[in-house]
């Protein structure tokens, strides 16, 4: 595989050499497609005021006594921290780290995780994406907060990232494990990429077993065009790749408030209930996990 390194420029779309491209299959073109659409969405509205421009959910709860929480500007500043409070929680994981450590964020978004992330711990961040416009907007926003030497954005695939093996003190993915098809080649690059000793921390919602072939999940997995695995898939596979769990965190009643609170907004849609009725009947699992990379 064609070795790149975290400071050169990012492999491109066909690889020049013979390499893999970034984006090889007709499933990667349709994600792509996707996050180089969304553009202006609710996502970029909740983050208007602190230029922090997620794509993931909230942890947290709201006020819920009468009348409070009815205004939309409201309504939005509240799931925005919810939004900020999930990646606080995330990072609460990655305890310990400091100027000298590097991070990779697989999937990095609109680049909210990583600035957050270099903003708490010190640490550099690289952060992959295979949607150009998303990388565009994150490496805007990286000068614009005056750190885009130390928070960097490619056009590179998690799946294959042709750094060189041992390169980075963690991984991080927040939200995007249910892009690929299956865990396990995800988390094998990562156990490459990551130092032995080091550590690989995700959140992500899940399917509770209970849940497997419901209706809800389903029409989750075609509202994101993604695929939700099983709790069970993410232990399994993080073991077969050289990671051990050592923290695994269910989160839902901390997960469900958020979806409670966007139901009220007027930017509410079809996917609110979904999630609100996959939490009710225990469909869904949101997870936060933390492994350590083990062996040589
Ligand atoms: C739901 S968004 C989460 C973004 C970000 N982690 C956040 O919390 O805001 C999913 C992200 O995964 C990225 N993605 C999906 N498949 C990918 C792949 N194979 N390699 C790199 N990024 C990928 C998308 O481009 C998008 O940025």
């Amino acid at each position: 595989m064609r070795k790149a390194s975290l400071n050169s420029p990012e492999p491109e779309l066909n690889a020049p050499n013979g390499g893999p491209a970034v984006i090889d299959t007709a499933y990667e073109r349709e994600v792509a497609r996707m996050y180089d659409e969304k553009q202006n969405d609710f996502n970029l509205l909740l983050g208007k005021d602190t230029n922090l421009v997620h794509h993931h959910f909230g942890i947290g709860d709201f006020d819920r006594s009468p009348g409070a929480l009815r205004d939309e500007t409201e309504i939005q500043r509240r799931l925005h921290e919810l939004e900020n409070a999930q990646t606080e929680r995330l990072l609460d994981l990655l305890d310990g780290l400091g100027p000298e450590h590097r991070v990779f964020d697989g999937g990095s978004g609109r680049g909210g995780t990583a600035f957050m992330a270099h903003e708490r711990l010190g640490c550099s961040v690289d952060g992959a994406t295979i949607s150009r416009y998303q990388r565009g907007f994150a490496e805007r926003a990286a000068r614009e907060r005056g750190c885009a030497d130390r928070v960097r954005f490619h056009f590179m695939n998690m799946l294959r990232t042709g750094l060189p093996t041992a390169t980075v003190d963690a991984a991080l993915t927040n939200e995007v494990t249910m892009y690929v098809a299956d865990l396990r080649p995800l988390f094998a690059e990562f156990a490459r990429i990551v130092k032995p000793g080091g550590r690989y921390v995700l959140a992500t919602w899940a399917v509770d077993e209970s849940g497997t072939g419901d209706e809800i999940i389903a029409a989750i997995d075609r509202h994101y065009a993604c695929t939700m695995h099983t709790r069970g898939a993410y232990l399994r596979a993080l073991l077969a790749s050289g990671f051990v769990p050592y923290h695994v965190a269910q989160m839902d009643e901390d997960a469900l408030p958020y979806w409670e609170l966007r139901s009220r907004s007027e930017h509410s849609d079809t996917i609110e209930k979904l999630f609100i009725d996959g939490y009710d009947t225990s469909s869904i699992a949101y997870l936060m996990v933390a492994a350590e990379r083990i062996g040589p």
